[in-house]
């Protein structure tokens, strides 16, 4: 029996495909436990490029099951349109694809809803991906939301449809057109609801293995992240458990993703940001540019106070440290040590943005180093400074580093031997 959780742990992006894939050839079972359509999650394999937002990593692999929890929030029109590109790829979801009745539904007024957010929010908007994602989450919190399985009963559907526009104050509306439409995406997508806790308990159980994808990051995470900068769900490894109907204590092991560096899409402090050429070398490098939106992302240095405290949170048994190659070439690296404002060090790390957004970050330099890393698969292969630069992050964050990804193919990652 085993089950591991892959979590972002800064703002997202971190490369948890990458390693969601690569450890994916392991898994019998690959479940998304929260989120939706905002994550994207992209695999190379074998120069494809593939790029997920509902649909669990591990689809790939031909025999393994693949799972949407019931913490997550389903746009029906986008899966059906994603699921039917990766058929015309010649991905095969027949009996091993199991969406759970009770997740959330993205319905097109969400979409509009988050649009206008952003522009009532004024000055401090979040810079959403603008799926819908914080108007869906906030209905099923007011329980006016509307659930992948009330697709499935047409009477229902039509009175809580009617109730939740009540509830945003919208006019009455013939919702004939908008019933037909729905019945149609739930004949393609009925197949595969299920009540997917139940299967994964059961799976468990049996002795199969189950692998978690978090998506977005633990910065990110509702409660605990950079609020109100978040995205609307808990991206933690509590948030796994409560997103799948699976016991705390059957969390076998937890394996947090960092990048090299940091990267944030969307607005809100980030005190290792930077601003200079090496921001555009590494943006450049990096092909820095979101999966879901293709805005560009903001770039800063490794922040290990931030990393500690996600860490800690999540509880983390190790670190994949991603996108190692892309630093090659920098003459220095630099790696945020501590906090400071106001001239006091701050303990620790700090939620409150007001103060994410005034301290000063305290820096190590880090000498750098210049070769190409995409062939390299093993730890000692690795030039010294970069292997100086992986001890100084797994010494920071006080998690052993278990896989370093040195390119986007399954191929290109380094798994630490102890
Ligand atoms: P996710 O949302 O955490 O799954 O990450 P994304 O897919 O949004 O962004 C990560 C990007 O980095 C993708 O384009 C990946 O193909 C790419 N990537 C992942 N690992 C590596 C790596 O080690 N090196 C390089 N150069 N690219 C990587
Ligand atoms: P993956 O899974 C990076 C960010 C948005 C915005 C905030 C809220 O690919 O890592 P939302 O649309 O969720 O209400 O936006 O969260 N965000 C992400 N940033 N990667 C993601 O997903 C993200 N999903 C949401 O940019 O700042
Ligand atoms: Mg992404």
């Amino acid at each position: 029996m085993s089950s591991l959780t892959v979590l972002g742990c800064m703002w997202g992006d971190e490369g948890k495909a990458k390693i969601v894939d690569f450890l994916g050839a392991n898994a019998d079972v690959v479940a998304r436990f929260q989120g939706g359509a905002n994550a994207g999650h992209t695999i190379v394999l074998e120069g494809n490029k593939y790029v997920f937002h509902t649909v669990p990593s591990g689809i790939l692999y031909p025999k393994t099951k693949c799972v949407i929890g019931a913490g997550t929030v389903i746009d029906p029109y986008g899966l059906r349109g994603e699921m039917r590109a990766l058929m015309k790829q010649g991905i095969d979801f027949g009996g091993r694809m199991f969406i759970d009745v009770r997740a959330g539904l993205v319905l097109p007024l969400h979409k509009e809803l988050d649009g206008s957010t952003e522009e009532e929010l004024g000055a401090s908007k979040i810079g959403t991906t603008g799926k819908g994602i914080g108007p869906a989450y906030s209905d099923q919190a007011a329980r006016c939301g509307l659930r992948f399985g009330d697709l499935g009963h047409p009477d229902w559907l039509k009175q809580r449809l009617a109730s939740l526009y009540a509830y945003h104050d919208l006019e009455p509306r013939d919702l004939t057109c908008e019933l037909k439409e729905l019945a149609e995406v739930w004949e393609f997508l009925k197949p595969f609801a299920a009540q997917a806790d139940e299967l994964l308990r059961n799976c468990y159980l049996a002795g199969e293995s189950i692998l978690f994808e978090g998506a977005q990051g633990t910065l990110l995470d509702l409660t605990y992240g950079t609020y109100p900068y978040v995205t609307s769900s808990n991206t933690t490894t509590g948030g796994a458990s409560i997103g799948i109907g699976f016991p705390p204590r059957w969390l076998d092991k937890t394996i947090g993703v960092y990048k090299a560096y940091v990267t944030r899409v969307g607005e809100g402090p980030f005190p290792t940001e930077i601003f200079d050429e090496t921001a555009e070398q590494i943006r450049a490098m990096g092909n820095e540019f979101g999966a879901t939106t293709g805005r560009p992302r903001r770039i800063g240095w490794f922040d290990a106070v931030a990393a500690k405290y996600t860490a800690s949170l999540n509880g983390l048994d190790a670190l994949a440290l991603t996108l190692l190659d892309v630093l090659s070439g920098l003459p220095e690296l630099k790696i945020c040590t501590g906090y400071w404002l106001d001239g006091n060090k701050l303990p620790g790390y700090t939620p409150h943005p007001l103060i994410l957004e005034r301290l000063e970050p305290e820096y190590l330099s880090l000498p750098g180093w210049d070769a190409d890393l995409g062939k390299i698969r093993s730890l000692h292969r690795l030039p010294k400074t970069a292997k100086e630069y992986l001890e100084a992050v797994q010494d920071l964050v006080e998690v052993p580093i278990e896989l370093v990804s040195v390119g986007k193919d399954r191929t290109q990652t380094i798994v630490v031997k102890r």
